[in-house]
């Protein structure tokens, strides 16, 4: 395949042992894992070596909000760990964000390795308008959106996490090389769940997504091998 395998799968299961068993099963037919605070907090940065060990790509999605020379040396450190993709809020500010991204450079070329991609969350989908301005801040939640992605973009930051719903507003006012990452993917064959606002696979590519989140409709697939392979097919 020449084009690049948009599929990241979130391995959102509770141990190393099934991390691992999934990753094996599905690696060939998606572009990258997903680890997040689920697994990093049992089983630790292990985890990220021995998923990096079986030759995938790793996204760490601790979605990093500290002081900036915090974020900066956590974001060191996952650099050493050698994963490929990372997060941070960006609604720690631009200080935050653009140490972030330094230290994520310097480490990788201290290293010899290419750069990791450091992702801007913005609003998380969880919150509305309401527990908007339950923190101060009375703005609608996609004007917030649009301006915590323009901060990270003037940070320096060359990648965002958003909503499938956000794709298509966020491409008219950011720069075309910026990379979009969006969950809430569902392909209409699961089970119904926690996820309102979602888009197909393809939907989500044609909004101008880069990278496709994708949990449980491939780890909660009868055979997440099939279901990682419909979902690729679905996209070519
Ligand atoms: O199982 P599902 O496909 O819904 O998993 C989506 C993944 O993306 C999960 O790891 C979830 O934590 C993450 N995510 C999300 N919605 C967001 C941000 C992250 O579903 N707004």
């Amino acid at each position: 395949m020449t084009k690049q395998n948009p599929i990241i799968a979130a391995l959102d299961v509770p141990s190393a042992e099934q991390a691992l068993k999934l990753a094996e099963q599905i690696a060939p037919a998606v572009g990258a894992f997903k680890i997040g605070k689920e697994l990093f907090v049992a089983a630790g940065p292990d985890i990220i070596r021995r998923v990096r060990a079986t030759g995938a790509s790793v996204f760490l999605d601790l979605k990093f909000h500290d002081i900036p020379n915090t974020v900066a040396k956590a974001v060191a450190s996952a650099v050493r760990l050698d994963v490929q993709m990372l997060t941070v809020h960006s609604s720690g500010g631009s200080e935050m964000m653009r140490a972030a991204e330094k230290s994520a450079q310097d480490t990788a070329r201290a290293l010899d390795r290419p750069g990791p991609l450091v992702l801007g969350v913005t609003v998380l989908t969880s919150m509305d308008g309401s527990a908007l301005a339950e923190i101060g801040c009375e703005t609608k939640v996609g004007d917030q959106v649009e301006r915590l992605a323009s901060l990270a973009v003037k940070s320096g930051l060359r990648g965002l996490v958003c909503s499938p719903l956000e794709i298509a507003d966020l491409r008219k006012i950011l720069p075309g090389h910026i990379q979009l990452v969006t969950p809430g993917i569902r392909t209409g064959a699961e089970k119904a769940d926690d996820q309102k606002r979602t888009l197909t696979p393809l939907e989500a590519i044609q909004a101008g997504a880069t990278w496709l989140v994708i949990g449980r409709p491939i780890y909660a697939a009868e055979n997440p091998r099939a279901a990682a392979e419909k979902i690729l097919a679905s996209l070519f």
